[in-house]
C-alpha cells in the first residue's frame, strides 16, 4: 500500500507547444526531450483505507487548494485504475531548487503516477505509465524514460496511443545540458494557459504545426546518429519557432529576460568561436544548454560568467523511473 518512486526532469529539444484535448493533455504535435540527472523528484504514495481525504506535502510543507486538488484529480485515475475509492498520503520533494522557475511537473507527475500505481499493486507497463503521467502535465509522458524520449501525437480520441518512448539510452551518449538559473523575475504565464491562448491567437501557430513533423523526423535521426551539431542546431530552431508563436499571441507571451537574451547571443558568440554549444529555453525565463561532455566545464565557466544567472546545473543523460 505504500511506494516510493524517484523520476528526472527532462527538456524538450522539439517543443511540445499546444493541445488538442486539454482534460487528456493531448498534444498537437509530437515532441523529443532528453532526461536529466540532475533534477530529481522524489514521491511516495501510501493508500491508507482509514482516511477521509487525500493529503499531500511538497518539500515538508502541508498542500491545499488548487495543488492539493491537482494531485487529487491524479489520484482519481489510478482510484479508477485498481477499482478502489481509498485516499492516499503523497510526500513529494525535489532536488532543486523549485522558487527558481524550473518546471518541475514533468518529474513530478512521473514519479507520482509510478508511486501511485505501484503503491496500489498495479504494475503497468512503461508505455502504460506514460499515458497515465501524461494526463498530469504532458511533458510527464517523457519523463517514464531515461535518455531521449519520443512522445507520440497519437491519432486516438481516447489518448490511448499518445505515450512516449525512448530513443536512445542514456550512456549511449555523452553529453551535457547545463541549466542556466536566472535571477527571480516575474511570474511566468502557466504552460497550460500560454498553450490555450497561442493556439487560439497567433497567426504564426499554423506555420508551427505545418513544420514540426518534420523537425521531429530530422530530430530522431540526429539522436540516432549521434550527431551533437545536428541535434543542437534543430533544437535551437524548434525553440525559436515555439516562441515565436507565444511572441506573437494576444495578449502576447514573453518569458525572456535580459539575461535570457544575453546568454542566446553568449552562446552564439562561443559557437563562432569553435566551442560548440546550442541553447534552449522553455516557458520561462532560464537558459539550457546542450554540448559535448568534453566541453562541459568550460562552457559552464562562460555561462556562470554573464551578468544575471545565479548558478549553472550541469546535467548528464538520466535515468528513467526508478522504484527506491
Ligand atoms: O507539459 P507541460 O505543462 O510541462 O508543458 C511543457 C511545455 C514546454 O516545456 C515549453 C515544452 C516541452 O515540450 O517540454
Amino acid at each position: 500500500m505504500k511506494a516510493t518512486a524517484r523520476a528526472h526532469a527532462n527538456i524538450a529539444l522539439v517543443k511540445y507547444w499546444g493541445k488538442r484535448d486539454g482534460p487528456l493533455n493531448l498534444p498537437t504535435n509530437g515532441s523529443l526531450s532528453l532526461t536529466l540527472d540532475g533534477l530529481a523528484t522524489t514521491t511516495t504514495v501510501s493508500w491508507e483505507p482509514g482516511l477521509a481525504a487525500d493529503e499531500g506535502r511538497f518539500d515538508l510543507c502541508e498542500l491545499a487548494g488548487p495543488e492539493l486538488a491537482k494531485i487529487s484529480r491524479f489520484l482519481d485515475r489510478v482510484r479508477a485504475m485498481r477499482g478502489w475509492e481509498h485516499r492516499a498520503r503523497v510526500e513529494t520533494a525535489n532536488d532543486f531548487p523549485t522558487a527558481a522557475g524550473l518546471a518541475s511537473s514533468a518529474s513530478g507527475f512521473a514519479a507520482l503516477a509510478a508511486a501511485a500505481t505501484w503503491a496500489a499493486g498495479l504494475d503497468p507497463a512503461p508505455r502504460e505509465l506514460s499515458t497515465l503521467a501524461r494526463q498530469g502535465s504532458g511533458s510527464a509522458s517523457r519523463s517514464i524514460f531515461g535518455g531521449f524520449a519520443l512522445w507520440h501525437r497519437g491519432e486516438l480520441a481516447d489518448g490511448s496511443d499518445s505515450y512516449a518512448e525512448q530513443v536512445l539510452a542514456p550512456e549511449a551518449w555523452d553529453v551535457r545540458m547545463l541549466v542556466t538559473i536566472l535571477e527571480a523575475g516575474p511570474k511566468a504565464v502557466a504552460s497550460r494557459e500560454g498553450m490555450n491562448r497561442t493556439v487560439a491567437t497567433s497567426p504564426m501557430y499554423p506555420a508551427w504545426l505545418a513544420t514540426v513533423e518534420a523537425d521531429l523526423v530530422a530530430m530522431r535521426e540526429a539522436v540516432a546518429a549521434r550527431d551533437l551539431e545536428a541535434v543542437g542546431t534543430l533544437a535551437e530552431a524548434s525553440c525559436l519557432k515555439m516562441h515565436a508563436t507565444m511572441l506573437t499571441s494576444q495578449p502576447p507571451i514573453l518569458y525572456w529576460q535580459g539575461a535570457t537574451m544575453a546568454l542566446m547571443q553568449h552562446v552564439t558568440r562561443l559557437r563562432a568561436a569553435g566551442l560548440a554549444c546550442w541553447f534552449t529555453i522553455d516557458a520561462g525565463p532560464n537558459v539550457k544548454v546542450l554540448c559535448a561532455g568534453q566541453d562541459a566545464a568550460r562552457v559552464a565557466a562562460e555561462l556562470g560568467s554573464v551578468p544575471g544567472v545565479q548558478r549553472v546545473i550541469p546535467c548528464a543523460p538520466g535515468s528513467g523511473v526508478q522504484r527506491l
